[in-house]
């Protein structure tokens, strides 16, 4: 199924309703604040999977930044400076459940990989972040996340847990 999936960027007319990925803070997101956060108040830019004009899944990414000292990697933290470093923030993930399991949320995750790259060549960009919710932390780690360092002190275990992947990791994964 995968291979019929087209990934764009939300359109202003596109058709949030009837979308659930089992995650219901997730879907009010997606229905309510997608469409404001990109059109009116620039916070961020949701991309759609679309499976036969329905909507299936989305990615919302945004530019962020991480301090040297949470990057998950001794030999990367060494080469890099003690100001805050640019990155890709992978905000929100969702795929519907009817579409779950079928590849949908690996084509949205190298979709967004893919724009991290394209950062780093334009904008500047180390590694893409993202608050893996506790059942998704398998998924992320699968796909060569790291969690950011010092952040699981403190957390619940409810609780997003800050992950990263480096950009060379992701160069190597996307680049043909
Ligand atoms: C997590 C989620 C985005 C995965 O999307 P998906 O389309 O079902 O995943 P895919 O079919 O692309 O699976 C890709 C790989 O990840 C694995 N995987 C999928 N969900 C997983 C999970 N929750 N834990 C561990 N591995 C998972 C798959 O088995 C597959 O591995 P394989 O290629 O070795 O077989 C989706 O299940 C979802 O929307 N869940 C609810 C919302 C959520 O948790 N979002 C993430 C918030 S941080």
């Amino acid at each position: 199924m995968a291979g019929a999936v087209e990934i764009r960027p939300l359109a202003r007319d596109d058709d949030r309703g009837g979308f659930s990925c089992g995650h219901p803070d997730l879907d009010r997101f997606f229905e309510h604040y997608a469409g404001q956060n990109q059109f009116k108040l620039h916070l961020a830019v949701t991309y759609v999977a679309v499976v036969e004009g329905r909507i299936v899944g989305f990615a919302t990414v945004a530019p962020a930044s991480v301090e040297r000292a949470a990057v998950p990697s001794a030999r990367l933290r060494k080469r890099l400076p003690s100001y805050p470093l640019p990155v890709l923030r992978l905000a929100r993930l969702g795929v519907d459940t009817r579409a779950q399991g079928l590849g949908i949320g690996r084509a949205l995750l190298r979709h967004v990989l893919a724009l991290a790259v394209h950062q780093r060549d334009r904008l500047g960009c180390v590694g893409v972040v993202t608050d893996a919710k506790p059942d998704a932390v398998a998924f992320y780690e699968g796909l060569g996340f790291a969690p950011l360092e010092g952040v699981r002190e403190g957390l619940l275990v409810s609780e997003p847990l800050p992950m990263f992947l480096g950009i060379e990791t992701i160069a190597a994964a996307v680049e043909p």
